[in-house]
């Protein structure tokens, strides 16, 4: 038996500040669009942005439904409009960021665990890893390389071959 760490990193930044001007512009973006966000039974808005390789800005909001299940997370509506408008173009970078109406916006939330699955398997297919950022309306920023290190030992489409 051997045991085997799985180890990420997360790049801490105390404020959107401290990030360079492309970051700092998709996470506006993605802070802007949570007004778009249509959640009226969690009061809890979600919006996601994401830059492609051609430098594309394509936004998304989480969507909810009075028959709860049916409500899909700001990340997949994203996920689903890039694939469908864009090709399935590659995604360089995509920001994440809340507008929590019962409270405070100001500590990064983090994809929940379908999205994990669907932002792994958009990578796998496009072949381009997603740079991951994470923040509320203000505070903390953190960074991950890519989104399948959120989701460690996927389940991957390959694992059916
Ligand atoms: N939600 C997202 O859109 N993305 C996440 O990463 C976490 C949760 C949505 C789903 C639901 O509409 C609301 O936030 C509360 O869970």
């Amino acid at each position: 038996m051997i045991k085997k760490e799985l180890p990420f990193t997360v790049e801490i930044y105390a404020s959107s500040e401290e990030l360079n001007r492309n970051d700092t512009e998709l996470l506006t973006q993605a802070r802007i669009v949570t007004k778009k966000a249509y959640a009226p039974y969690s009061n809890f808005k979600v919006g996601a942005a994401a830059v492609l390789e051609d430098g594309t800005i394509v936004t998304g909001t989480n969507q909810e439904n009075g028959s709860y299940p049916v409500g899909i997370c700001a990340e997949r509506v994203l996920l689903s409009a890039v694939a469908s408008q864009f090709a399935n173009a590659g995604i360089l970078t995509m920001a994440i960021s809340y507008d929590n109406l019962n409270g405070e916006s100001n500590q990064p939330i983090s994809p929940c665990g379908i999205c994990r699955q669907s932002l792994a398997e958009y990578e796998e297919r496009t072949h381009q890893p997603i740079r991951i950022i994470l923040s509320g309306l203000k505070g903390e920023v953190y960074i991950i390389e890519k989104a399948n290190h959120l989701l460690p030992l996927t389940f991957s489409f390959g694992d059916m071959k």
